[in-house]
């Protein structure tokens, strides 16, 4: 008999992390709390789950990241304030931030790298498929990133990855693929079967160009993967050490992501990121445009 695959209900978001490339800005202000045109970072990534279906957000936090959990708290005293001046759009546009999904967050005491942070969240998350968002990276797409790996999960029983095709002389910055097309399926010539990952390798060592978004959907098993993990460089534990794994029993598949990518995690990214929301925000957009239009570049 078949094994019934289980519904993905949950998503892991580290936010744990120092966020070094933003120093100083990220002294005392978590990474996940910079602002794109009038949102944290943080506050895409919940979007996004909240319109995949997810019903339990896991925070994995660190010191001085409480800002993070304040955010998606209510703000009664705000609430009052703003409706009392006759703000009451504003009031519900407050309440509202994070509606229709439960909270809940754990820690990692310390960063000792991403692998480790999603294991942080094991007992949480229980003996149920999950997805994991790095918030720093905001996926814009018709259907939600996470809804489509959520859909090839609950359709095949494989943990399922985004990736995007990457240029040959920037695959040292992103996980690599190591894949064959999946046949017959009904993602198409999207879908790939992953047979192993290289993190960050050189253009000549990477088996594709083929990276790592930074979004997954996995099975429980992930967490007896990476807790038999060895720390690697710094005493960090990857999580692609725990993809690897899946990928060897063959329950790993990558599906070529048809959205736009923003990497807000460096500073580049996160001033193209502005640019892109400021252009597009229905209230900003035309006369941003008519300002950057007008810049003596
Ligand atoms: P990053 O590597 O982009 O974040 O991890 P970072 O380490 O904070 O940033 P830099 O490189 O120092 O600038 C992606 C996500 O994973 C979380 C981060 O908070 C970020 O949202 N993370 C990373 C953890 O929760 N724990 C870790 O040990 C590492």
């Amino acid at each position: 008999m078949t094994e019934q695959i289980k519904k993905v209900r949950k998503a892991v978001l580290p936010v744990a992390g120092l966020g070094t490339r933003f120093l100083p800005a990220t002294k005392a202000i978590p990474k996940e709390m910079l602002t794109v045109v009038d949102k944290p970072l943080i506050q895409y990534a919940v979007e996004e789950c909240i319109a995949s279906g997810i019903e339990h957000v896991i925070f994995v936090t660190g010191r001085h990241k409480s800002a993070i959990e304040d955010h998606f708290d209510f703000s009664p005293e705000l609430e009052s304030f703003l409706t009392q001046r006759g703000k009451s759009e504003l009031a519900k546009l407050v309440h509202d931030i994070g509606k229709g999904v439960q909270f809940s967050s754990t820690r990692q005491s310390e960063a000792l790298g991403l692998g480790h942070a999603v294991l942080c969240a094991a007992e949480l998350v229980g003996d149920e498929p999950f997805a994991v968002l790095l918030s720093d990276v905001i996926m814009e797409s018709a259907i939600p990133a996470t809804r489509e790996l959520v859909e090839i999960f609950e359709a095949t029983g494989s943990g399922a990855i985004h990736v995007e095709r990457v240029p040959r002389e920037r695959v040292n910055l992103y996980g690599i693929v190591d894949a064959k097309p999946e046949a017959g399926s009904l993602w198409g010539d999207k879908l790939w079967r992953v047979k192993n990952l290289v993190e960050k390798p050189s253009a000549e060592e990477a088996p594709s160009n083929l990276g790592v978004t930074g979004r997954y959907v996995l099975p429980p098993e992930i967490f007896g993967y990476l807790a038999k993990t060895k720390p690697g460089t710094g005493g960090e534990i990857q999580l692609t050490d725990g993809l690897c794994r899946l990928a060897e029993d063959n329950k790993m598949l990558a599906c070529i992501y048809d959205g736009k990518v923003h990497d807000a995690g460096d500073k580049q990214g996160f001033l193209q990121a502005t640019v892109d929301f400021g252009l597009k925000d229905p209230k900003l957009g035309k006369d941003f445009r008519a300002y950057l239009r007008g810049l003596k570049l």
